[in-house]
């Protein structure tokens, strides 16, 4: 079943529970939350405290993407405040494989993203330990970025290598996602697809969701 994964980072923040509230009914999946750092990305945005508030809001997953230096160190305080699914990029990971395995032992679903420059080889030994990889299509740091286009090979090679290892690892598809281009996504191979701008920066939400439902198919 492919997902439909809205990003808050789009979204009225000041207005975030009804926000969040209008997609759900709308039909999406899960909620993505951007966690930014100032280090990792040359951006700041939420942590732990917002997650706490949204969960007591939001019925639906919360897909936590950490775009965070020493991941490890905060951990603990995101799945507390209830992330469903906690990713984190490769690139700030020294010892990924113990990050990835930390989350699942938590009882919670484990991802790893992968910057648009990073290969795909960097998973080799990582991938059957994983729930989810997400392929960033756009430089980490922003919303409402341009899509880049190289990306889409990428996304056929991460499914090939999924499928010939017969593996159940879901392709996770973030930035610059539109109505124009999911449903191109989603026939290269992508099962979830992040779209912030996508989304909340277009006036009738619903009838966005509802187009990009259309697009992916079921
Ligand atoms: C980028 C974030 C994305 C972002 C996507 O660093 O990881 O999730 O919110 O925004 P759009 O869909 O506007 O490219
Ligand atoms: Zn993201």
């Amino acid at each position: 079943m492919k997902k439909i994964a809205p990003s808050i980072l789009s979204a009225d923040l000041a207005r975030l529970a009804d926000e969040v509230q209008e997609v759900i009914e709308a039909g999406a999946d899960w909620i993505h939350v951007d966690v930014m750092d100032g280090h990792f990305v040359p951006n700041i945005t939420i942590g732990p405290v917002v997650i706490k508030a949204l969960k007591k809001v939001v019925s639906i997953p919360l897909d936590v993407h950490l775009m965070i230096e020493n991941a490890d160190l905060y951990l603990d305080a995101f799945i507390e405040a209830g992330a469903d699914i906690l990713t984190v990029q490769v690139e700030a990971c020294t010892h990924l494989h113990r990050t990835v395995n930390a989350i699942k032992e938590k009882g919670i679903q484990a991802g790893v993203a992968l910057n648009p420059a990073t290969p795909l080889e960097d998973l080799e030994y990582i991938l059957p330990d994983l729930d989810l990889v997400m392929i960033m299509t756009v430089n980490p740091g922003f919303g409402g970025q341009e899509f880049i286009p190289q990306m889409l090979p990428k996304i056929e090679q991460l499914k090939r290598i999924i499928n010939e290892r017969k593996l159940k690892v879901e392709i996770e598809v973030d930035g610059g996602i539109k109505v124009a281009n999911i449903g191109d996504l989603a026939r290269r191979g992508g099962d979830i697809f992040v779209a912030g701008s996508g989304i909340f920066g277009t006036p009738d939400r619903t009838a966005t969701i509802r187009k990009m439902r259309k697009e992916i198919g079921p």
